[in-house]
């Protein structure tokens, strides 16, 4: 599948991303407020054949995107549909984003988020997305707030990153709170027969 936003195209990862998506998957800067990483080669190369099998599998649960710009790979956006069904059997999502930091500070993740959520209630049907951050990572916090998604709850020492437990916000926008959109979600191009959400 590939979304096109005014300045970002996300599409599937092919192997030949190794280089772009190691260097931000090794980056300390990244990691600070994620529960993976520093991947090691090995890590990556799993996870771009995590990608891949993924994008095969029918139905799909898991869309992990390489976020690109003018052709270059700057982050990796995920949204996972969950096992379980919500209220009234509805399907649920987690979405989770990954920018290099040469790239943070432009509005890129608000971009590809916004893409990547409407796609998921206008094309999936979602009845919910959720997400979550530590609340240090005020960009991450801020991305969400951007895109419509409202704090919701807060889980005291949830994730263990690099020897210390820390809290996650958790953020959720419903199907039902935004205006319906019957299609006018970005375009999927292409066959359209859902690791790790890197957040
Ligand atoms: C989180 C992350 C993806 C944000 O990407 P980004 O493209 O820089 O985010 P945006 O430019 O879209 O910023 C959106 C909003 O976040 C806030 N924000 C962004 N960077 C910020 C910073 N350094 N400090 C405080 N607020 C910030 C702002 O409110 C901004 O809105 P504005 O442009 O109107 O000021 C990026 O910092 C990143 O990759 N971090 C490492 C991985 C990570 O933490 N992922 C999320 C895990 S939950």
């Amino acid at each position: 599948m590939e979304l096109a936003t005014a300045r970002l195209v996300l599409r599937e990862y092919t192997t030949s991303d190794f280089a772009a998506v190691h260097a931000f998957a090794s980056d300390p800067r990244t990691l600070e407020f994620v529960d993976w990483g520093p991947d090691s080669d090995r890590d990556t190369r799993d996870f771009l054949e995590f990608c891949r099998a993924r994008a095969g599998e029918v139905p799909r649960t898991n869309r992990t995107l390489a976020i690109t710009l003018d052709g270059e790979v700057i982050g990796s956006i995920g949204l996972t549909v969950m096992a379980r069904a919500g209220r009234n059997g509805g399907r649920e999502a987690e979405i989770g984003y990954t920018l290099r930091p040469d790239r943070w500070g432009k509005g890129y993740a608000t971009e590809a988020a916004v893409a990547l959520v409407d796609f998921g209630l206008s094309q999936l049907h979602l009845a919910r997305i959720t997400a979550t951050c530590r609340p240090e990572n005020t960009a991450s916090a801020g991305v969400l707030q951007k895109i419509g998604m409202r704090q919701v709850g807060l889980l005291k020492n949830d994730r263990l990153i690099r020897g210390g437990w820390m809290d996650s916000l958790v953020f959720a926008i419903d199907a039902e709170a935004t205006s319906p959109h019957p299609s006018s979600g970005p375009a999927e191009k292409g066959p359209a027969p859902a690791r790790r959400t890197r957040q």
